[in-house]
């Protein structure tokens, strides 16, 4: 089950963190994947990693939030592996960078959040949609947070707004192309563990019911599924993958 050999995966924000994981279990499975980042040398470390455990992947550096580099990037790696069966909209502006109450915000502020977030998920699904619907065949998934779908007293507001569009805008995808094979869906997920402090990991941890903070590999083990043949009936939901955080 879940076999993607001859498979081509583009991830987005994948040269870290949640998108690396994502990006290595697509490889694991057999998929060619498109590693995505603003950062080369991340891109080019996770490809590094692929490679060496015997996978398929390449270099893809564009911004998600620029609508002619996301056109230009994604015909840029269909011309270099052929066209995507799978894309996983993971890149993000996450919660941690910016706490500010909405009072006291500035409107200017949301922008950053927005064009990632949203405009990010926008353009990548923009940039594929027809060429899947044209092949009969296609997966997008989008790596949205527990901010997106529940409200929070955190500051959080324009990271939750952009996370709570993709949200939306996936179930309209999915329903407007139901029938061309394509299917797409949201993990809405919580709290991951990024390695930063552990003092700040521990604190963290005792948030959240199961005990502990997600890997990525958490994340890409629901991916894997949602991207297989096998998830064909599966469109146009948000699933919560949190550790028990969010329930619904
Ligand atoms: N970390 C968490 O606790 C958490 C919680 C909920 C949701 N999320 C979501 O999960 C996803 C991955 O989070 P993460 O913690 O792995 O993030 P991260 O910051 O560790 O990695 C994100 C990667 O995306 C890249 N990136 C950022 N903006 C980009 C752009 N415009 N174009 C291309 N690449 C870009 C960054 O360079 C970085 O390498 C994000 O969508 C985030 O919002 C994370």
């Amino acid at each position: 089950m879940f076999d993607l050999t001859g498979k081509r995966a583009l991830v987005t924000g994948s040269g870290q963190g949640v998108g690396a994981g994502i990006a290595r279990a697509l490889a694991r499975a057999g998929a060619t994947v498109a590693i995505n980042d603003l950062k080369e040398e991340r891109a080019r470390a996770v490809v590094d990693s692929i490679e060496q455990a015997g996978g398929r992947a390449v270099v893809a550096v564009f911004d998600v939030g620029d609508y002619a580099a996301v056109e230009s990037g994604i015909a840029a790696v269909e011309q270099a592996i052929g066209p995507l069966d799978i894309l996983v909209n993971n890149a993000g502006i996450p919660q941690g960078m910016s706490v500010q109450p909405f009072r006291e915000s500035d409107p200017e502020a949301w922008r950053p959040y927005v064009d990632v977030n949203l405009y990010g998920v926008m353009n990548c699904s923009r940039a594929v949609i027809n060429g899947m619907c044209e092949r009969g065949a296609g997966r997008i998934v989008t790596i949205s947070s527990g901010a997106g779908t529940v409200g929070l007293n955190l500051g959080v507001s324009p990271y939750a707004a952009g996370k709570g569009g993709g949200i939306s805008f996936m179930r309209h995808l999915a329903l407007e192309n139901a029938r061309s094979g394509v299917t797409a869906n949201t993990v809405a997920i919580g709290l991951i563990d990024n390695h930063t402090d552990p003092n700040v990991t521990a604190h963290m941890a005792k948030q959240v019911p199961v005990g502990r903070l997600g890997q990525p590999e958490d994340i890409a083990a629901l991916c894997l599924y949602l991207v297989s043949d096998e998830a064909s009936w599966m469109t146009g939901q948000t699933l919560e993958l949190n550790g028990g955080s969010v329930t619904t």
